[in-house]
């Protein structure tokens, strides 16, 4: 079997992290499958996947696509349209896009897979048009196409030459159904991790130095968030809540990581959170680390992980790796988010944007070491339970076989 994966950034996000963890647990249960990546950028997923013997094809998106968000793409699409003119609308790219479509189309010919499976919007449209014929393509889908005009409108349009969507929730499978009719086949994976690489022990970095803060004091309790800077993340909310904390509760906030996307608009920056942290008086309680190489290390490094997303989250990784670590995690309900946890029993949730809410678990949490530690080995039991990666070569294995040989697969959830 030959599979090629399309990605439509060759960044480190939640998805591309998700993919990784998919070729590995693919290469680990079929070792004679051969394995290779589409990117339109070289960078840190192109060495990740390097680095796990998955060949790399690059071809590089024009700027007028690599900085395309769905804000971007283009308005209605006249039913006479062709095609071309329609991808070339959506995408709000025109010829460009459909240039690239082209030159896609020649690189999948030339590589010759059994299977397609694109990871992402961009890359579900192009691998639409550019796929040959008869190649199945799997669309595996990691957001809300529901909140994207354009793309659930192409989605929709288009949805007869995707032989199935993989979903990573219930959530997002039924926001799939609900753009593309029920014609289309959805099937849930729930994204698994490296449950060796995220577990309760292990480095820890020192967030403190990264952040160019000073030492904080032995029993300060570090509270921290990890994710990309998109602004529906919620490190407004975050920093909001951490204003809202008692002065003499030895608590110590982090932000980790940076703006990592193309897409414009779509972000905050470091410097606008700094100065809202400023303006709320807590900068000298809140540490900005930028990017980091090792989640892991840095997820280990906290007491209490939030999570603050201000719209569903269809999946949210970050949660799953802070169970695996053992950490307790504050959860924002909503969305595919909320099938991850047993609030109160493996996790702590809170209304999505609620900054007092959220405040009244992390002092909770901060104040009650027992409560971190039942909570946190609550959460690993989980994981192991329901997110290692092996599950998903296990669930993904007879999906691509069933397209390959045409077979019906179920849309059961
Ligand atoms: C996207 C989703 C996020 C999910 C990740 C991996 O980034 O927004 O919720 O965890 O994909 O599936």
């Amino acid at each position: 079997m030959k599979i090629v994966y399309l990605n439509p950034s060759g960044q480190l996000g939640g998805a591309e992290i998700c993919l990784l963890d998919l070729l590995a647990s693919i290469r680990a249960a079929e070792p004679g499958w051969s394995l290779h990546l589409v990117l339109p950028e070289d960078g840190p997923l192109a060495s990740r996947a390097r680095e796990s013997g998955v060949p790399i094809t690059v071809l590089p998106f024009p700027p007028a696509v690599a900085s395309l968000g769905d804000s971007g793409a283009g308005g209605p699409a006249g039913r006479q349209q062709s095609r071309l003119a329609l991808l070339g609308k959506l995408l709000g790219a025109g010829p460009v896009a459909s240039a690239y479509a082209r030159r896609l189309g020649r690189v999948l010919r030339d590589l010759n897979p059994d299977v397609i499976h694109s990871n992402g919007f961009k890359m579900h449209i192009l691998g639409t048009w550019a796929k040959p014929q008869r190649v199945p393509l799997i669309w595996h889908v990691h957001d809300y196409a529901s909140t994207r005009p354009a793309m659930s409108r192409f989605m929709r349009k288009f949805s007869t030459r995707c032989a199935v969507a993989v979903a990573n929730s219930r959530s997002v499978a039924e926001d799939v159904r609900a753009v593309c009719g029920k014609h289309l086949t959805v099937r849930t994976v729930y994204n698994g991790i490296d449950l060796e690489r995220f577990s309760p022990i292990g480095p820890r970095l020192d967030l403190d130095t990264m952040a160019e803060l000073t030492p904080a004091a032995p029993d300060t309790v570090r509270v921290g968030m990890l994710a990309t800077l998109a602004r529906w993340k919620g490190h407004e909310t975050f920093l909001q809540a951490f204003s809202l904390l008692p002065q003499n509760l030895s608590v110590r906030g982090y932000v980790l990581g940076a703006a990592l996307y193309q897409t414009t608009g779509s972000q905050h920056s470091l410097a606008e959170l700094r100065a809202l942290a400023t303006r709320l008086g807590i900068s000298h309680r809140v540490g900005f680390t930028g990017f980091l190489k090792q989640p892991a290390s840095a997820v280990r490094a906290l007491d209490i992980v939030i999570h603050a997303s201000t719209h569903p989250e269809p999946f949210g990784l970050v949660i799953a790796e802070a169970m695996a670590c053992g950490r307790p995690v504050i959860v924002s309900e909503a969305g595919g988010a909320m099938e991850l946890i047993d609030a109160n029993i493996n996790a702590l949730g809170h209304p999505p944007g609620d900054a007092a809410r959220l405040a009244e678990c992390i002092a909770s949490l901060a104040t009650d070491p027992s409560l971190r530690a039942r909570l946190g080995a609550a959460g690993r039991a989980t994981a192991e339970r329901r997110f290692d990666r092996a599950r998903l070569a296990t669930e993904l294995v007879p999906i691509y076989r069933a397209v390959l040989d045409g077979s019906t697969l179920q849309s059961a959830a």
